[in-house]
């Protein structure tokens, strides 16, 4: 059998060695004794023997009451430790005869094929500094592990990374494993279920703690990077303003559906980032002046400066030093005093950028570029990037809202009910409305909360600075007057610039809808004229998966992203697709590189703006190395889906593909739509109204009450992958890929997956989501939590998930899943074994929780320990 590298194997051992001596150190070696029997049990029943699976539930139904916690407590913790062994192993320093990680070789790589594809080398530097990458870090609730918890997962990869020294004597050795003994006991002792509810500030504070603690660093050193590879391949380094990935944000400004993120909440959160990004540059200039304490400079600084100095760069740095300063104390004022902003403080980006490049500018020009290409340099990429304001906060409410507001607007207005009137009459109400140099309303309009509350928030966009915003999206939108409804609530709350306002299509019938309404709406001269930048327009993946099932959805959103195109394109307006992805398979996630290659051709031109949401920003952000090769991976997808696109499909693919998705669709729906007994069945086997009560995020699970229609996406996909079933992410293939065989077009099927990076992607996340999926474990859920009538659509369920496994083998020519990339089906295996008495325990707690009477507080901690234990195994939640 394939290993898990040698490294990763040692490290995990060594963890696991740790733990069971902190367990042993609190609660004696009997204990320690039994969670050895229950994991030897679980590993030898993973291999088939009857005698380790008595042994593992033999111990499991003999532990005390007490020993419940602790036990679940030690398999979660574990799996968190084995998730630092992996991550550290992609962010481990390299020997000079070790590869480099593939993400830091694809731009390289990317930028060879442009060469050979005629692209002369001044064109490479153009080429990615024009790139417009925005990555959205999002509050959704998606992030099991407490922050604290992070903080020392955290700390204790770098111990990892400071151990790996070949040359490290054993004095220095002993000292570390020391350091993470303690670590490892802090994280033992430390609760792992949060006890409050975060509030949306918490939240943004925890998204501001990634940019500070990672991306601060990671940005400067991934621009050097493509300033080297550039180099190599010929092209001059990027300018010094180029930005060509930012970030933005929706912690504290996505109120679709939360209640308490208020226009108080966002106006509170939009200064919080201003007064870091004031505290970190302050951190910056004054490192600056240290250093900086050379004495030639052009006579431009020197003119500005105006006094004779041996420092003159120490003047100009300290000037600023002492902006930022006074920028830093005014803003904590005001947001302690709830005070509004004074004019005299750091408002314009160019206050900060000037003195930094002039005195890069002087270095340079006095013979001390090696200088200025230090730590200023990063600074200026820093300024760059991240601005005044860190990141640019969007915006995002329900459509249904911005009716509602119109409505009571037009009621009071004596026009009628805006909510019962036709699109076109809608569309010309908002176009005479935008158009009209009066206010729409006076003084005395006397709102109710919830309108209150939509104009407040266009208010706080008003004041906020253009740079601290990004766009203004709408959920569930479907209609042109979906956008000018906010156009119109903008304007009248007195925004004069021009905010992109994005639909977000989210549903089949809207993203199939989604041209047609664009189109409509790039027609309207009025719109045209007011249209500053590109047309954004965002496709959601997760609800239209929980709509239609993965199958119809994905099809849906590639027809819906071409057709985009083309309106676009013949609107002659530029289009900013908006990615909204959550991390899972079912709800539109997978490897960057992967998405972004299998985009339709035309779709990503320079431009590339997704969600990064709850556990994937720690994955894939929370440590600076690891950013940084995540960041590398998304320059290079992204130039290489813009400049070498993929091929566009043929016509027998798309007709493939139409029945696919047509069968998919009915496949899913008719389990998950028609089927009566599918949401009682759902209601018992998942822990789906348990999950409720885990503190995640500041969100409701629900948007209002009712059955699967009301859920979110997020705790459907959860519930769902607790059990193992993983029941959205694949069902409705089975059906499609079932009938697609029956058809006869297997040798058009193996075409599309060679050729097609669209198919080849969704198949390779299909047979990623089947490895995962394990319905042994799904049965166990069955046989002690659903009541026997409902039983046999479980058994029908299993059946289905069993053929959607054979149809994967038989379309990619194997026995098992993953028997080509052995180590990806190695290290499942390995999770297993810790995943195992997981899933036992949860659900038998699950059972006992169900028939209290009172909720027993230690059975409900205990499960909830098993949820985030399996979501960290799993490495995913919802
Ligand atoms: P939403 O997101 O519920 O905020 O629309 C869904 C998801 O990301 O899965």
């Amino acid at each position: 059998m394939a290993r898990i590298s040698q490294r990763v194997h040692d490290n995990v051992y060594m963890f696991g060695d740790l733990l069971g001596q902190t367990m042993k150190a609190q609660r004696g070696a009997e204990f320690l004794e039994k969670v050895e029997l229950i994991r030897t049990g679980a590993k030898s029943a993973r291999r088939g023997s009857q005698d380790g699976r008595k042994q593992l539930e033999e111990t499991l139904a003999g532990l005390a009451e007490d020993e419940l916690l602790p036990v679940a407590r030690g398999f979660s913790q574990f799996l968190n430790l084995a998730n630092i062994a992996d991550q550290y192993h992609l962010m481990r320093r390299r020997g000079d005869d070790e590869e480099p990680p593939f993400e830091d070789q694809m731009l390289a790589q990317v930028l060879e094929r442009l060469k050979a594809s005629a692209h002369c080398p001044k064109d490479l530097s153009k080429a990615v500094s024009g790139l417009d990458i925005e990555l959205v870090l999002t509050a959704h609730p998606t992030e099991v592990s407490r922050r604290t918890l992070i903080m020392k997962y955290d700390f204790i990869a770098q111990q990892l990374a400071e151990l790996d020294h070949k040359e490290l004597p054993a004095a220095e050795r002993e000292k570390l494993v020391q350091k993470l003994r303690s670590l490892v006991a802090e994280v033992w002792h430390t609760s792992e279920i949060r006890s409050s509810q975060p509030t949306p500030q918490d939240e943004a504070r925890w998204g501001f703690a990634v940019i500070e603690r990672s991306l601060w660093q990671a940005i400067p050193n991934v621009l050097r990077h493509v300033d080297s590879v550039l180099r190599e391949a010929g092209a001059d380094p990027l300018p010094l303003s180029a930005a060509p990935i930012r970030f933005a944000s929706w912690m504290g400004g996505d109120r679709d559906g939360n209640p308490n993120v208020t226009a108080k909440v966002t106006r509170h959160v939009l200064r919080i980032a201003r007064w870091l990004a004031a505290d970190l540059y302050l951190r910056d200039v004054s490192q600056l002046t240290h250093e900086l304490s050379m004495q030639r400079a052009t006579p431009e600084l020197m003119a500005v400066i105006g006094e004779e100095t041996d420092e003159p760069y120490r003047v100009i740095l300290k000037r600023l030093r002492a902006r930022l300063r006074h920028t830093r104390t005014e803003l904590q004022n005001a947001i302690a005093h709830d005070l509004p902003l004074p004019q005299d403080i750091i408002h314009n980006r160019a206050e900060l950028m000037d003195p930094l490049l002039m005195c890069y500018r002087s270095l340079h020009e006095c013979g001390m570029g090696l200088i200025a290409d230090g730590d200023l340099l990063d600074t200026i990429r820093r300024a760059a990037t991240f601005g005044l304001s860190l990141v640019r906060l969007d915006i995002r409410q329900d459509s249904s809202r911005h009716t509602a507001a119109l409505n009571e607007i037009t009621e009071w207005l004596g026009l009628g009910s805006y909510q019962d009137w036709s699109e076109e009459e809608r569309q010309q109400f908002l176009l005479k409305e935008l158009s009209s140099k009066r206010p729409l309303l006076s003084k005395d309009f006397q709102a109710s909360e919830d309108t209150r509350e939509v104009l407040d928030t266009c208010g706080v966009i008003a004041r906020a600075p253009t740079e601290s915003l990004g766009t203004y999206v709408i959920s569930m939108a479907g209609a042109p007057s979906d956008v000018l409804a906010v156009q119109l609530l903008l304007k009248e709350a007195g925004v004069r610039r021009a905010m992109r306002v994005a639909p977000l299509f989210e549903t089949l019938d809207d993203l199939d809808h989604a041209a047609a309404a664009i189109k409509q709406l790039l027609s309207l001269d009025d719109y045209r004229t007011r249209l500053a930048g590109p047309q954004e327009v965002m496709i959601g993946y997760s609800d239209s998966a929980k709509d239609a099932g993965t199958t119809a959805a994905a099809w849906a959103q590639y027809r819906a992203q071409e057709e985009l195109v083309q309106v676009c394109q013949q609107a002659g307006v530029e289009l900013l697709l908006f990615h909204g992805r959550g991390g899972t398979v079912g709800r539109g996630g997978g490897p960057a590189h992967e998405a972004i290659l299998s985009q339709p051709p035309g779709s990503v031109a320079g431009r590339f703006r997704t969600t990064e949401q709850g556990e994937v920003i720690r994955f894939k952000y929370g440590l600076p190395e690891v950013a940084a090769q995540n960041l590398n991976l998304y320059l290079a997808a992204v130039l290489e889906a813009t400049h070498l696109p993929p091929v566009a499909p043929k016509d027998e693919w798309r007709a493939i593909m139409d029945r696919m998705a047509a069968d998919g669709l009915a496949g899913y729906r008719k389990v998950v739509r028609e089927e009566p007994q599918f949401v009682d069945y759902f209601r018992q086997a998942t822990p789906e109204q348990e999950l409720g009560r885990l503190p995640l995020g500041s969100r409701p699970a629900r948007r209002r009450s009712g059955g699967i229609e009301s859920l979110r996406a997020i705790p459907w996909i959860f519930a769902w992958t607790q059990t193992r079933l993983m029941l959205p992410a694949w069902l409705g293939w089975e059906s499609a890929l079932e009938q697609a065989f029956a058809r006869g077009e297997e040798p058009v099927l193996d075409e599309m997956r060679d050729q097609w990076p669209f198919f080849r992607a969704r198949i390779d996340m299909l047979e990623m989501v089947l490895l995962k999926a394990d319905s042994g474990i799904a049965r166990l859920y069955d046989e002690r939590l659903v009541e026997p009538e409902l039983r046999p659509l479980g058994e029908q369920l299993f059946q289905r998930l069993k053929q959607a496994i054979e149809q994967v083998l038989r379309l990619t020519g194997q026995e098992q899943l993953f028997e080509r990339h052995p180590i990806v089906r190695a290290s499942i295996n390995v999770r297993d074994t810790y995943l195992d008495p997981l899933h036992l325990l949860q659900v038998e707690l699950l059972a006992r929780s169900r028939n209290q009477e009172k909720p027993c507080p230690a059975i409900e901690k205990a499960m909830l320990v098993t949820v985030a234990g399996i979501a960290a195994g799993l490495r995913n939640t919802g």
